[in-house]
């Protein structure tokens, strides 16, 4: 790779599709939904396993409402009662009909495919039955891996309750920036990233004894990466144990395995073969066992009853209108029931929640019985179990999700499903190297999905807002995101597990070559990679072992030689969560006057900066005179007068401590550049150097790696100001292509501070 001139190069910036939903009058009476009913019942499903285990009647299970108060603090008669009620539960899952079955499955097989239907119970259940069944003798822990972060955090909720244990004791989760394990722990929930993570540290992952890949048929970027390795894991747990048996050393029967005590290559570890389970909600289970030479794969059938499907008779222009309008129309016209919408992002569900209560009081007081409950990952936990408690009596709940609640959540009681067809996805510009998020159709396969979640309890309804016809041309599944991503972390990953050849690495689906040529570019340009395309020393090491984005990791590792690393770890948390500002239209002025006392001349980075010392002084002083609870009291109060989101920048705080840790770790100096902020600006051109752009004579910008025309968001400070040379964090992709989080630089720098990039013109 060799960039030599100006304004030339590759890759990245990141994208958030944002909408602004605007108030619409309420269109009920005057447009109902033409909905036509169309004749599939429940949704016809093809079978590819190898054997299929026997379906439990339908009129044994008796489902209640899950209830997910916790029991502290309660007459011991009603904690009595809870129990009694979970167990029922449990027992009345499809899936503890075939417990034994399943247990034999695992010992007899080391790897195993399991298929079934979301809300079978696989997810809680199967963990506990190995517990049971012994896999966890000898200390060994069952890890079971998500692909997101909420579902990691609700299940380990439910298995600790279920268990009557301490969240965090024998049942626990781990996420990024967040472990709530112990040395007790033997289920452990966690994101298939964190498990990634994990691998840095121990690459044969020897404290698990069985790792479940959950939610496979999802192929985020990270199970497919996570599936590569647990193969190779596998093979050499497996190699230690023959060649264990081959130069005699004793061996213990365990599980219908062995087990060997000590052995030279494993650093004296004991370590028995590790046992991989694949969990997956879709019934093609063939691409799994085909990957994992012809695994065995068994399918535990669900209770599903008939789903009728609604289709419009003609598409829906504005498909939020859409979902507004049929949620009022099954409220006003169907029985009882809860109501689950499917939206594309945290944005929608917003604004269609809010737009849900605007519309609320013009209903007659008798069907203002309506409760509203988003779900979507970055919702902090305690608000996510507020979808699994029970609908008071009378009430309707309305369920607003993103696809998280296709199979990662099951939710109780919900007898209707609205489904848009839509869904946010990341995408991958390999030309401009940009990554916008984008709204596209759902697959046959998510929609599918989506209807089968009103036919969990009872028969149920789907709506889908858009034609029949329209369903015939959607793609039978969605795209793995391996195919649709940068790669550069994937790449950072792999060359620190020791995986040199990335193109020859045995991916489930191979990667774009041009998606992985340009990702190493990226990682070549920000000094992770050699010459030689192997990871640096100590720049790409260190890159590794930060669990940030490459550009952050960069950013806090040259810090600490510009000497103001505390100042870079204090923006890299803030530029790791959702926007710390929020300004409610009804009150515009007021925050921008409220920002206006934060803000910095040299732009967002030095703002984001002012708004966490303020925050930090303030409760410094709170703790002095108040109680811990107290002083989060107030900084929560001293956070709305000040127009600051108190749940984002809680958030950055915790961000803050893990990635400080994570810092003194590596011995990077923590020290602060005081008042003088050139050093940390200087930095920020040394780090975001990618992200640079120039002024155009229309006040326009052009960015220089990809070359885009681009506009600074009307959220910077520096919107008004215009600097003439700028880095920015990240590219929205709207109507136009906007930068946010902007800081001024000298132009001078780029040259100086990058000279692999940019050069000066003669
Ligand atoms: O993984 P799978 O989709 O097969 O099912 P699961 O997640 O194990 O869910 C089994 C049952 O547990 C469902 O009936 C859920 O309603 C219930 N559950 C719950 O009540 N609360 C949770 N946080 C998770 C599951
Ligand atoms: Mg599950």
């Amino acid at each position: 790779i060799c960039v030599h001139c100006i304004g030339l190069l590759c890759v990245v910036g990141g994208g958030l599709f944002r909408r602004e939903l605007l108030p619409k009058p309420l269109r009920l009476a005057s447009k109902q939904f033409c909905l036509h009913r169309s004749n599939i019942l429940a949704p016809p499903l093809a079978v590819a396993t190898q054997i299929i285990f026997p379906m439990p009647s339908m009129d044994s299970g008796n489902f209640k409402q899950s209830q997910h108060n916790s029991n502290i603090n309660k007459p011991k008669s009603e904690h009595f009662a809870r129990r009694q009620n979970i167990e029922q539960q449990r027992k009345a899952l499809p899936i503890a009909a075939v417990e034994k079955l399943l247990l034999e499955e695992v010992r007899n097989n080391d790897t195993l495919i399991i298929v079934g239907e979301t809300g079978s119970g696989k997810t809680t259940q199967l963990p506990q039955y190995l517990n049971n069944g012994g896999f966890c003798r000898d200390g060994g822990i069952i890890g079971i891996t998500q692909p997101r972060r909420v579902a990691a955090v609700t299940v380990a909720k439910r298995v600790a309750e279920e268990c009557g244990v301490a969240l965090g004791q024998k049942v626990g989760y781990a996420i990024r920036f967040e472990d709530v394990t112990s040395s007790s722990t033997r289920i452990k929930y966690m994101t298939d990233g964190l498990l990634l993570r994990e691998a840095l540290l121990d690459s044969y992952l020897s404290k698990y004894s069985v790792i479940i890949v959950d939610e496979a048929h999802e192929r985020t970027v990270h199970t497919d990466v996570l599936l590569g390795l647990l193969k190779t894991v596998q093979k050499t747990r497996s190699k230690g144990v023959s060649d264990a048996v081959k130069n005699g050393m004793p061996l213990e029967k365990h599980n219908g395995s062995e087990v060997f005590s000590t052995l030279k290559q494993c650093r004296g570890k004991k370590l028995s073969p590790l046992k991989i389970i694949i969990m997956s909600a879709s019934l093609d289970a063939r691409v799994f066992s085909e990957y994992f030479g012809g695994a065995r794969a068994v399918h535990v059938q669900g209770r599903q009853y008939p789903v009728d499907i609604l289709y419009t008779r003609q598409p829906e222009t504005d498909y939020v209108d859409a979902t507004l309008i049929t949620i009022f129309q099954i409220h006003m016209e169907e029985g009882p029931g809860d109501i689950l919408v499917f939206l594309t992002g945290q944005e929608e569900i917003e604004s269609a929640e809010r737009l849900v209560h605007e519309r609320l009081p013009q209903l007659s007081e008798s069907k203002r019985k309506l409760l509203t409950f988003p779900i979507f990952s970055s919702l902090p936990s305690e608000k996510q179990m507020k979808v699994f408690m029970p609908t008071p009596i009378g009430f309707r709940k309305v369920i607003l999700a993103t696809n998280i609640a296709e199979t990662s959540v099951t939710i109780p009681g919900i007898k209707y499903v609205i489904d848009p067809g839509m869904v946010k996805v990341r995408t991958y510009e390999a030309s401009t190297g940009i990554e916008p998020l984008i709204i596209v159709k759902t697959s046959k396969a998510q929609a599918l999905q989506r209807s089968g979640r009103a036919g969990r309890e009872g028969p149920g309804k789907c709506y889908r807002l858009y034609p029949e016809s329209e369903f015939d041309k959607l793609k039978d599944s969605t795209t793995p995101e391996i195919k649709r991503c940068n790669l550069s972390n994937v790449i950072l990953h792999l060359k620190a597990l020791g995986v040199d050849d990335i193109i020859g690495f045995d991916f489930i689906e191979q990667p774009d070559r041009i998606a992985i040529i340009k990702s190493m570019e990226l990682l070549f340009l920000l000094g992770a990679l050699t010459d030689e395309s192997k990871l640096s020393d100590p720049v790409g090491q260190r890159m590794a072992r930060l669990p940030l984005d490459p550009i952050y990791s960069k950013a806090l590792i040259i810090a600490s030689e510009f000497n103001c690393l505390e100042e870079m770890l204090i923006v890299v948390a803030m530029l790791s969560v959702e926007s710390i500002f929020y300004a409610p239209r009804e009150k515009l002025e007021e925050s921008r006057i409220a920002l206006k006392s934060f803000s910095s001349p040299e732009g967002d980075h030095l703002t984001l900066l002012n708004v966490y010392r303020a925050s930090d002084e303030f409760l410094q002083k709170s703790n002095l005179v108040n109680s811990k609870e107290k002083a989060e009291k107030n900084l929560r109060k001293w956070c709305k007068e000040n127009f600051i989101n108190s749940r984002s920048l809680k958030h950055a705080r915790d961000i803050h401590s893990q990635i400080q840790r994570n810092a003194e770790q590596m011995n990077l100096h923590v020290t602060s550049c005081g008042d003088d902020m050139l050093p940390f600006r200087r930095c920020l051109a040394a780090s975001f150097f990618l992200n640079a752009a120039l002024k155009q004579p229309d006040g326009t910008y052009r960015a220089l790696s990809s070359g885009l025309t681009v506009q600074i968001h009307p959220s910077s400070v520096l919107f008004r100001t215009k600097p003439e040379c700028i880095i920015f964090d990240e590219l929205v992709r709207t109507n136009h292509n906007y930068i946010r989080n902007i800081s001024r630089i000298d132009y001078l720098w780029l040259a100086e501070l990058a000279p692999q990039c940019y050069a000066l013109q003669e």
